[in-house]
């Protein structure tokens, strides 16, 4: 039997770890940088937290949800998305009562029964902050704020923003009404997945890759003109405010977010050069979303972004961001004796936090020092008979070739100063 990862999936090989940490650390820096602090959600939840917030017509309820039983027939779910879970843990640990505003980011794993394409998987990492507390535009616009720095301390240049507002519940549904009156003359020339649409979210017809709906959604009424005063003021600030701290946008009234619970501010961050999965991020408002899951009347603001479409970004614009893991020392023992005390020395230099690495299996001196290259350590320390002898160590400094003797009671102290 020859096992496979599962469709969708990817290891993260050794190769690729520092990659992957070095953005992840960058994240956590930024976030922190910003006020928001780390919070841990599991990678299950009821089932019902998803098919509540995310909307039971979303394409993620609908097509994309990890949903089984567990022994005792409960209703589970992979989490698609970290939004409803940091807002059950908010809820459910009253984090409410430590303060006004609760600023929290996590890094995870998340899941979507898609189909697996470039940037597109079923296991996908995602970093995402929350803003939970204001309906104050000005958090609309740091939450942004926090994306474009994480990519700027990247060195990722060609990433757009566009931004719209999907207006409150009110606005919503006149929008949703004048969406309806204009696509119902046309239910005959949609795809079947629109006609269904069409009945339970219209706005969902919008975001239809399907030519012939494109071609028909052209001609839709746009959002942007059913806002209400207090909605267009609101999406005014968020832009003013965005426009105070030097961060460039396009607003673009078709933004349909895949998810249910936006109100106002909807904003998705892309790279155009990433052909079909060229999302990289998105977020908006949802200021309903708390009370519909049981906490109290609650506005909030948040952002996720993708690892993967991520890191391809920064392949695309040639930024390397690994440093790669480099030993300080190899250690290079010849004969009996010098294994006896070089032993000794590996024990107490790892149990003191030095990185120092050593073969037993390689006896030469030659295939000692081909592992020491190859392990890109900067020093290889060497001791044999005359080492020994003498109480010593030879220090080899790999890359420039020089080499100097110390007392063995003395590596420490010079690797911890070099
Ligand atoms: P989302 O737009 O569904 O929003 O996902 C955010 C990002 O996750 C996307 O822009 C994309 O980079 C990445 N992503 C989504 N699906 C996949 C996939 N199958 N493979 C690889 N990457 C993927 C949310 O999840 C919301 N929770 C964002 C949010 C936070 N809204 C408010 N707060």
């Amino acid at each position: 039997m020859e096992y496979k990862i599962p469709r969708g999936t990817f290891d993260i090989l050794p190769a690729d770890s520092a990659k992957w940490q070095q953005v992840m650390s960058a994240f956590r820096e930024t976030a922190q940088a910003f006020g928001y602090a780390e919070i841990t959600t599991p990678v299950f939840e009821q089932a019902e937290l998803f098919e509540r917030s995310s909307g039971e017509s979303s394409d993620v309820v609908q097509k994309e949800m990890y949903r089984f039983q567990d022994r005792k027939g409960r209703w589970l779910a992979l989490r698609p998305e970290g939004t409803a879970p940091v807002v059950r843990s908010y809820v459910e640990n009253h984090l409410e009562a430590q303060g006004r505003l609760t600023k929290l980011y996590y890094i995870g794993p998340m899941f979507r029964y898609d189909r697996p394409q470039a940037g597109r998987y079923r296991q996908f990492y995602q970093y995402g902050a929350e803003c939970i507390g204001s309906h104050h535009p000005y958090y609309d616009a740091e939450i942004i704020a926090l994306q474009v720095a994480f990519l700027r301390k990247l060195g990722l240049q060609k990433i757009e923003l566009e931004i719209n507002s999907v207006g409150c519940p009110n606005c919503s549904k006149i929008y949703d009404e004048a969406l309806e009156n204009y696509f119902e003359p046309h239910k005959e020339e949609l795809c079947g997945d629109c006609r269904t649409r069409l009945q339970t979210k219209p706005r969902r017809l919008l975001d239809c890759k399907v030519p012939s709906c494109k071609a028909i959604a052209k001609g839709a009424p746009v959002m942007t003109d059913y806002l209400d005063s207090d909605c267009r003021e609101h999406f005014e600030q968020v832009k003013s405010y965005l426009d105070k701290m030097d961060i460039s946008y396009k607003v673009n009234p078709r933004i349909v977010r895949g998810l249910d619970y936006y109100t106002h501010t909807a904003f998705e961050f892309l790279n155009p050069a990433l052909g079909a999965q060229n999302a990289i991020g998105g977020g908006g408002r949802y200021d309903g979303l708390i009370a519909q899951i049981g906490g109290k009347d609650t506005p909030a603001v948040g952002i996720a972004g993708g690892f993967e479409r991520l890191l391809l970004s920064l392949e695309q614009e040639g930024i390397t961001v690994s440093r790669p893991y480099r030993p300080q020392a190899y250690l290079v023992l010849l004969g009996e004796a010098a294994r006896e005390s070089g032993i000794r020395l590996l024990g107490q230099l790892r149990l003191s936090g030095f990185s120092v690495q050593h073969d037993p299996e390689k006896d030469s001196f030659k295939a000692q020092l081909k592992a020491a290259d190859s392990s890109q350590a900067r020093f290889a320390l060497i001791i044999g008979e005359d080492e020994v002898k003498a109480g010593t160590v030879t220090i080899k400094d790999l890359a420039a070739g020089t080499q100097m003797s110390l007392p063995i009671g003395g590596v420490a102290q010079f690797l911890a100063l070099s």
